[in-house]
């Protein structure tokens, strides 16, 4: 087994390690007691996860020297709701926790979003440790301190900045995955890979990742995520500028996974946004010629799609909802070249026109 691999992430309300190796879940108490100085530690998880992997993070939690406690909330993004936010504090208090505790989010990136937010408003914001057991959570949602829970009106839409204390992700937790699941993640490691590390793309396309992989290797390519992620949000920390650069393949994924009700998951609705606003934006002239059929490759391999066959209105509809809209224009990520990725600011007018030239127009295979 090889060591874990330790990412230092500086961001200006807080530096804080990602952790990233195997069999990780037995030694977590030890490295939240070396992290926060808390007595109690207070796991939130889901009813897909909690059975996996509660009883192992408390065991650990308790070894350690911590009390603790913990709430189960049933697994899903229909359930990110102010509701299950509710039970959330309504369980906290009732855990005595204070000021001087820590959240654990044990889950993937809904139960990390969730349990972040209840940590960044309870008593005015408590420490959060977050254990991503997602790829996607892994390589995105657990790094860069952002939570939030959804509301009728749009995902995402309630939420705070709160960077961790702490992130330890196991990938040894990636082997429970569905191959959907672990696929999901794959459309951000793709993302990451198309915004910053051009021999990554090259490599995911000849060599796709699998939950077979050796466990160094899927180690090293987490690892190599949170890196791309970190120096973004070490310079931008609260989206200001570079991190929206992070959104590639977000505003028309978005539409997408709220056009389809949310059944289809974040990371293949991103792949079919990056792929149908690379489509559009070489057509423009704006990103290097091929670059489209590149990324098509690099998700088909991933068995991610590639295309939204959703009526052009849905999207627009969604997109005009989205809560990255700026009045009557969105801030559009185009990839203008594999590492290369710049923000234009795009009326609805023409952001309309990019999905008449992106979407629905995949060449067939
Ligand atoms: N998932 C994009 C970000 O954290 O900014």
């Amino acid at each position: 087994m090889s060591e874990p691999i330790t990412v230092a992430v500086n961001t200006s309300s807080r530096s804080y390690d990602v952790v990233v190796g195997e069999n990780l879940l037995d030694g977590l108490g030890e490295r939240v007691r070396q992290a926060v100085r808390a007595t109690t530690a207070f796991v939130v998880t889901d009813s897909n996860v909690g059975p996996l992997y509660l009883d192992r993070a408390l065991s650990s939690l308790a070894t350690a020297g911590l009390s603790t406690a913990s709430v189960t909330l049933p697994a899903g993004e229909q359930h990110k709701t102010l509701a299950s936010y509710g039970t959330i504090l309504d369980a906290m208090a009732h855990a005595g926790l204070t000021r001087d505790d820590v959240v654990v989010a044990l889950g993937g990136g809904v139960i990390g979003d969730m349990a972040g937010f209840a940590a960044a408003t309870y008593m005015r914001g408590i420490e959060v440790v977050q254990v991503p057991t997602t790829l996607l959570s892994m390589v995105d949602s657990s790094v860069g301190g952002k939570t939030a829970i959804d509301v009728t009106a749009g995902k995402n839409l309630v939420g705070a900045f709160l960077q961790p204390s702490l992130v330890v992700a196991d990938i040894s937790c990636l082997s429970t995955l569905t191959p959907y699941v672990f696929a999901d993640g794959m459309g951000e490691v793709v993302k990451h890979a198309v915004l910053a590390d051009p021999d990554l793309f090259v490599t995911l396309g000849a060599r796709p990742l699998t939950q077979e992989a050796d466990p160094s290797y899927l180690a090293e390519v987490v690892a190599d995520n949170v890196r791309i992620k970190r120096d973004v949000v070490a310079t931008d920390e609260r989206e200001r500028g570079l991190r929206q650069t992070l959104n590639l393949g977000h505003t028309i994924g978005h539409a997408i996974e709220a056009a389809s009700g949310y059944t289809q998951g974040h990371g293949h609705c991103v792949a079919a946004g990056l792929c149908c606003v690379a489509r559009a934006t070489e057509a423009l002239g704006w990103s290097e010629q091929g670059i489209a059929s590149r990324i098509e490759r690099c998700c088909a391999a991933q068995g991610l799609p590639t295309d939204s066959d959703l009526p052009h209105e849905d999207i627009l509809h969604q997109a005009a909802f989205d809560k990255k809209r700026h009045g009557d224009s969105v801030n559009l990520v185009v990839p203008v070249r594999l590492g290369l990725s710049e923000v234009r600011r795009t009326s609805l007018d023409e952001f309309a026109y990019i999905v008449d030239l992106g979407c629905g127009t995949a060449a067939q295979e």
